[in-house]
This record gives C-alpha cells, sequence and structure tokens, in this order.
C-alpha cells in the first residue's frame, strides 16, 4: 500500500486551521520539510585565477579604498556561490591593497585570516600591535576582537586571500558581527616583529596569556587564538619532511593542519579549520557532511565532484559542496590549502564521512 501523505492523512477542519493562523501556530507536519531549506543549497564549483584578476583589477582601476562607504573599506571580490558567499558557513574574498593604500583598523567579532597570494614584505597586516610581513604564502591570523589593518608601503599591489566565518555568524546564527572602527586608520605599532611568536612560539611561557581586552569565555584564558603568522618556508618544509618520510593520507594527501598556537592542536579557529596539503597522486573518493573550500597554491589537475571535474590551476578557488563524492587528481606534484567547517560539526557530533561503496 503506498504511505499517505501525512497532509492528506491529518487534513484540517477549517475551524482549526482558523485558530492556528489567528495565534501564528502551524501543526509540525508541515513545518518539518522547510527546516534545514532556509539557507541556500550551494553546488561544487571553482573560480579561476584569470577571471579574478580581470575583476580585481578593473575595481582597483575604479575604486580607490580611501572613497569607499565607512564599514566597507576593503577592496575585495568575493567567489559568490549562495545569496552572498562561497557557502553557508566559510566566506573567501580575494582583497588588493595598492601602493601607498591603507586598508584601515578595525575589529569585530567575527574570525579571520589572510592567506598572501602575490605579497612582498612592505606589504603588512597589523594585528594587535604587530607588523606582520605578508609574503607569498603566509598565513595570518586575525583573531576576534583584535584590531587590523592591513598597509601596502611597498611598490607593488599585494593581493590576498581573506577567509572569515561570516556566513556562520551572520546567517546561520544571526549573531550580530559586532564591528568596530580604531580612532586612527593605522593602529599604533606597539611590539616589536616577532612579539606573537615570542608568546606563542615553541619557546614560550606557557600557561599564561599575554592577551587581554578579549571579551567572553576566552578572558583571561590562553585557548583563544592568538595572532600568529605561519611564515611558509617553515609550513613547506614540514610539508616536504612529511613526503619525504610518511605515507599519505588516502583522501587529502601529506597534509598538515595549522594548529592554534594556543593548544597545540587544531582547528585553528573554533569554527574553522586549515590544512596545507601536498598530493602526488590521485586521492581515493570519499564524501561528508561538511563544506571543503580550496585555493591552489601551485600545481594544477582535478577535483572529480560528482559527475563533474574541476580543472585548477595555480591560485584558483574552489568549493566541494557537502556529501557530494570527490576526489583529487593532481597532474605532477600540487599543493593546496584546504578549508572546511569541520570544526562546527565535530562540536555538536555531527560531523559524518564515508568512502562511497
Ligand atoms: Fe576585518
Ligand atoms: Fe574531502
Amino acid at each position: 500500500m503506498a504511505q499517505q501523505e501525512p497532509e492528506e492523512l491529518l487534513e484540517l477542519s477549517s475551524g482549526t486551521r482558523g485558530i492556528l493562523e489567528e495565534h501564528d501556530l502551524r501543526p509540525l507536519w508541515e513545518v518539518e520539510d522547510d527546516m534545514g531549506h532556509v539557507l541556500d543549497d550551494p553546488d561544487s564549483d571553482i573560480w579561476k585565477w584569470e577571471d579574478i584578476q580581470t575583476a580585481i583589477d578593473a575595481i582597483e582601476e575604479d575604486v580607490p579604498i580611501a572613497d569607499l562607504p565607512p564599514g566597507f573599506q576593503r577592496r575585495v571580490a568575493v567567489p559568490i556561490n549562495t545569496a552572498n558567499a562561497i557557502s553557508n558557513t566559510i566566506y573567501v574574498g580575494i582583497q588588493t591593497v595598492s601602493p601607498g593604500e591603507t586598508a584601515p583598523s578595525h575589529r569585530h567579532g567575527a574570525n579571520a585570516l589572510r592567506f598572501t597570494i602575490d605579497g612582498h614584505e612592505e606589504m603588512k597586516t597589523v594585528v594587535a600591535g604587530e607588523e606582520f610581513p605578508m609574503k607569498d604564502n603566509d598565513l595570518i591570523t586575525t583573531p576576534q576582537w583584535e584590531w587590523h589593518d592591513h598597509v601596502n608601503d611597498g611598490d607593488e599591489t599585494a593581493a590576498w586571500l581573506d577567509v572569515l566565518d561570516l556566513p556562520l555568524v551572520l546567517d546561520s546564527l544571526n549573531a550580530k558581527n559586532t564591528f568596530e572602527y580604531h580612532e586612527l586608520d593605522r593602529q599604533p605599532v606597539t611590539k616589536t616583529p616577532g612579539y606573537w611568536e615570542s608568546q606563542y612560539g615553541r619557546a614560550r611561557d606557557y600557561g599564561e596569556t599575554k592577551r587581554d581586552g578579549i571579551p567572553g569565555p576566552f578572558e583571561g584564558k590562553c585557548e583563544a587564538t592568538p595572532p600568529y603568522r605561519f611564515g611558509w618556508d617553515d609550513t613547506l618544509e614540514a610539508l616536504r619532511q612529511r613526503a619525504d618520510n610518511d605515507t599519505p593520507d588516502p583522501h587529502d594527501g601529506y597534509s598538515l593542519s595549522y594548529v592554534n598556537p594556543a593548544s597545540g592542536k587544531p582547528p585553528l579557529f573554533p569554527t574553522m579549520s586549515f590544512r596545507a596539503q601536498l598530493l602526488q597522486e590521485e586521492t581515493d573518493p570519499h564524501f561528508h557532511n561538511t563544506t571543503e573550500v580550496y585555493f591552489v597554491i601551485e600545481g594544477e589537475g582535478a577535483t572529480h565532484v560528482g559527475d563533474e571535474a574541476l580543472e585548477w590551476s595555480q591560485w584558483d578557488v574552489f568549493v566541494v559542496a557537502p556529501d557530494e563524492i570527490h576526489h583529487h587528481d593532481p597532474d605532477g606534484e600540487a599543493i593546496l590549502l584546504g578549508m572546511t567547517d569541520r570544526p562546527v560539526f565535530e562540536a555538536f557530533n555531527l560531523y559524518a564521512e564515508a568512502a562511497p561503496q
């Protein structure tokens, strides 16, 4: 016997319907199909660097940062896959700052990091009083509530990837991303270069935090993600050591997690985790209920998602949507930056992963 639809089974009388509507109530069987469909249902997709570059060049020609409206003084091209971001949890943007420009100092509740695409020593992200040079492939955290500005004192435009948990904070949680401008465009540089490394690097005064002014549950504790620069030379050396000595992960190749320097463990942020992945061979397919966003650090290849092949090369950005079977197939050797919302799923015991049968 065919199963009856609940609506057919439980047709309400007009009197009951009227009572429910009058009091803003609905029966469960009518609302449960709507649950989980409030957000967009993004597809896997790729944004080629040459297209991003064309867009950035056009924006840069048109718009000096100083002319942008207050609150939006960042010159950024944003890959759009939902209403306003690449995914429902992770936001990625490609930002440029031209010689002599400053993206003014501010702070907010969302977590952010920079991954330098094309930088130099005189391009600096200033976080919590320290100037961090943005050299190619450096990863620099700008954690919650820390002042940050981007200052180009060199003579070449710099570009980088911004990664934030904005869609999760603003859309899924509908939390206010409390936002504040510094009274100065450039915050005062109050620390010597390497200060935050000295607090959270490998030799340190463990158990004491030197940070203050972090509101909420992290106040006075040392587990909050600190301001930190992961220099690319160290990360690449660690990847090479792994490739020379270990066996690769079947799904992610030789994969290193960026750890939270305060805890020594991943995830880097409570909401987002990051990996440097060295691929030398085709990986095995798998799928999971989390979103993976990728940036191609170097090399080329394809990531197969379902029946589709996302063909990538250096500096492309692509996203693997939740529950899609996928595997990577590098053309020779390639290195990816992998970004995932997995910590959020794990925090709620919801993470699921499997290999296709
Ligand atoms: Fe910011
Ligand atoms: Fe995956």
